[in-house]
């Protein structure tokens, strides 16, 4: 298939097993991201939090810490998705009781085709993946199909370590490009996040 000249950064998954997570390696990397991730997705969770709401759908949600964070959050049911196998088995095991429950329920799906009704969530979120997404625009307009009016779309990435930071460029284009969609974008600065967040 040819490349297309749009992928927003250049950086599409390929082969590292943290943007992608495949096969055994990407189970190991599954691993290191519940560990290594762990502070930021709670700091994440007391965000959201504050922007009250009741459904919630996490893009990209690798081994499931968010979404058992939400799951005890939140009362009605935390949708997930993930386009790696090995994280929606990870999620699902970490979620295990909740999803036998019914509280969580995830599936293998991308932010450019999340599977989520149109106008069924208060929030979306997102963390460290907007830059694993091919298509920018793309994913923030599947983002806008599944919120409600009034509803809140949430991109986070990590501020450290450095290496690891998207550079003050990328989170300008991540910025602008929700400006466009939503009208309107905000940036917030969390210890170890940053978060770009914009209301249907
Ligand atoms: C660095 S991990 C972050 C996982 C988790 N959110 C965390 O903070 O630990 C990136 C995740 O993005 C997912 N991903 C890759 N491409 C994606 C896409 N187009 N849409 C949504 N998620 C994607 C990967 O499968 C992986 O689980």
């Amino acid at each position: 298939m040819a490349r297309r000249r749009d992928l927003w950064t250049g950086a599409a998954p390929g082969a590292n097993p943290f943007a992608l997570p495949r096969g055994p390696l990407g189970w190991v990397a599954g691993r290191v991201l519940a560990r290594t991730n762990r502070t930021q997705n709670a700091e994440v969770a007391g965000f959201l939090r504050a922007l009250g709401g009741t459904s919630v759908l996490e893009v990209g949600h690798g081994p499931g810490i968010l979404v058992e964070l939400l799951a005890r959050q939140y009362d009605t049911t935390v949708t997930g998705v993930d386009p790696s196998t090995e994280m929606v088995r990870m999620a699902r095991g970490r979620n295990a009781e909740a999803v036998r429950a019914g509280r969580v329920r995830l599936w293998r799906a991308s932010a450019e085709a999340t599977g989520c009704d149109d106008a069924s969530m208060d929030l979306v979120v997102s963390v460290n993946t907007v830059a694993m997404w091919p298509f920018l625009d793309e994913g923030l307009a599947e983002f806008q199909r599944v919120l409600r009016p009034g509803g809140r779309a949430v991109v986070t990435w990590h501020r450290y370590p450095p290496r690891f930071a998207l550079t003050s460029e990328e989170l300008d284009t991540v910025e602008a490009a929700m400006r466009k969609r939503f009208g309107a974008a905000e940036r917030d600065r969390l210890p170890s996040s940053v978060v770009l967040s914009a209301a249907r």
